[in-house]
């Protein structure tokens, strides 16, 4: 009998980042995971419909528990293959403590509890954004963002970013870079790889909703943008299945911008937006 086939796990399956990523692997064994049961049931159920080998397991990525559950969901269906790890809040979660819990923490708990399952030619891809290469670098800044889980992180973060939670989104992203550049060796000393993806403005729930708050941001980032016009999730979902492929099987410890070219565009600006 042939062993099960490896699985690619992608958290925030529910949301549009993560589910144009589902579909960017017909013929891979998925497991579909975020926060809601009944949402995951949901995808699920949708992508067996369209001929995609899915199954689901609701997990909040903040807590251990649930993630040590889901990584013995993946051990019981054929181990791990790619972690796409898309789960996330955006700034409109106007908590800065809710925000580096989710964006910062979380990724550090899913790339520990993921690293164990990791073997030759295992991927993580974590999804940071565009905005993290607006954060100014600040050595103290970054010791916090490097240790989100020790004593004190959070409020010297917090105290950068003085209680603004679209600041503190960006600063959460810039952890997640810092998390995948701390990572490479030891993923890299079991032949794993991990990357993050940078995206820019992509038209998904998050994008529309903080497009309702601040449309006139928007509209300015998309004047910005050299291709005048915000990214499609399947654009973002093209590059991490690139990532996870042999193609790209020397990239690592890096991050790929997935932005229209606008955070150049931004940076000369010098303006900070969500
Ligand atoms: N859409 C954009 O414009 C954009 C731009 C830059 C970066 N990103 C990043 O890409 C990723 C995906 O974004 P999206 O636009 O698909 O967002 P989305 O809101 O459509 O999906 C995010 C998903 O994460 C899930 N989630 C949130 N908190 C969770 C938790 N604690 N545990 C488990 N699941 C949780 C939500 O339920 C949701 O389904 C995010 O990390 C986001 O920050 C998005």
């Amino acid at each position: 009998m042939n062993s099960p086939k490896k699985a690619i796990v992608i958290t925030g399956g529910a949301g549009g980042i993560g589910q144009a990523c589902a579909r960017a692997f017909k013929g891979e064994q998925l497991i579909i995971t975020d926060y809601s049961q009944e949402q995951v049931a949901k995808v699920v159920e949708q992508l067996a419909s369209e001929g995609y080998s899915a199954t689901g397991i609701a997990c909040d990525i903040t807590d251990k528990e649930d993630v040590d559950r889901l990584k013995d969901h993946v051990s019981k269906h054929g181990g791990l293959k790619a972690l796409v790890h898309t789960a996330g809040v955006s700034g409109t979660v106007k908590d800065t403590k809710k925000v580096y819990t989710i964006d910062l923490i979380g990724s550090e708990i899913l790339v520990d509890a993921f690293h164990e399952l990791a073997t030759e030619g295992t991927v993580a891809v974590l999804l940071s954004s565009m905005m993290a290469h607006t954060v100014p670098t600040n050595e103290a800044l970054d010791a916090a963002l490097r240790d989100p889980q020790g004593t004190g992180s959070f409020e010297t973060v917090n105290q950068f970013v003085k209680g603004d939670s679209d600041l503190m989104y960006n600063h959460a992203k810039r952890g997640v870079l810092l998390l995948v550049e701390k990572n490479a060796d030891k993923w890299g000393a079991k032949g794993a790889r991990i990357v993050a993806v940078s995206p820019g403005v992509i038209e998904t729930p998050m994008a529309l909703k903080a497009a309702e708050e601040h449309p006139e941001r928007m509209e300015m980032i998309r004047q910005a943008t050299p291709l005048k016009r915000h990214g499609k999730p399947e654009e973002v979902a093209g590059v991490v299945r690139f990532l996870i492929s042999d193609a790209a099987g020397y990239i690592t410890g890096t991050d790929i911008l997935v932005d229209g070219g606008v955070v150049h565009n931004i940076k000369k600006m010098g303006q900070a937006v969500a």
